[in-house]
């Protein structure tokens, strides 16, 4: 049975961080779907299209079984729609552990069929966050290294367009 896990997400912007969890995970699976969540609710740097694009090219050419998605309403009934038996979630730090419980035991719960499998990114990334990138970014502190270059240039032309 060909193995396929959905790995959600905001990714706004993708971090390394994000593709270390995306790179471990081609090893446990046949297929891995990174899913963005549209969220109208919550004000993004990035547009769900662009997101989109920025994560196909860095992935696309790379990792052939990775392919990249968006998706709304409960993150279960979505791995059920796209037939997958695992949702993928990195671990930081202790502090991510509390909420990722409380996460994977309720989607548990909503549908007993999907596992929740946490992966641990490298160390040099265990501080790393798409919410602290930003800020630093926007306060003008490097964060080379942290992110892909491609996307820090279009972290650039969006900060320029202020
Ligand atoms: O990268 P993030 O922002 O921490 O990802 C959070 C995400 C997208 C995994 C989570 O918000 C989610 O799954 N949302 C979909 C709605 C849902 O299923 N909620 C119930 C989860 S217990």
């Amino acid at each position: 049975m060909e193995r396929r896990a959905i790995y959600p997400g905001s990714f706004d912007p993708v971090t390394n961080g994000h593709l270390d969890i995306i790179q471990r995970a081609c090893k446990l699976f046949d297929e891995v779907i990174v899913a963005i969540l549209v969220n109208p609710g919550k004000t993004a740097m990035f547009s769900v299209d662009e997101r989109v694009e920025m994560l196909g090219s860095l992935l696309n050419a790379r990792f052939p079984q990775v392919s990249v998605d968006t998706f709304d309403g409960l993150l279960v009934d979505y791995a059920l729609r796209r037939g997958a038996q695992a949702v993928v979630r990195g671990i930081r730090a202790i502090s991510d552990y509390e909420y990722e419980l409380q996460m994977a035991l309720m989607n548990r719960r909503l549908n007993p069929q999907v596992e929740t499998v946490f992966l641990m990114s490298a160390e040099e990334n265990s501080y790393l966050s798409s919410r602290l990138v930003k800020e630093v970014f926007s306060l003008g502190g490097s964060i080379t290294g942290l992110v892909p270059e491609p996307v820090i240039e279009r972290m650039r032309e969006k900060l320029s367009k202020h």
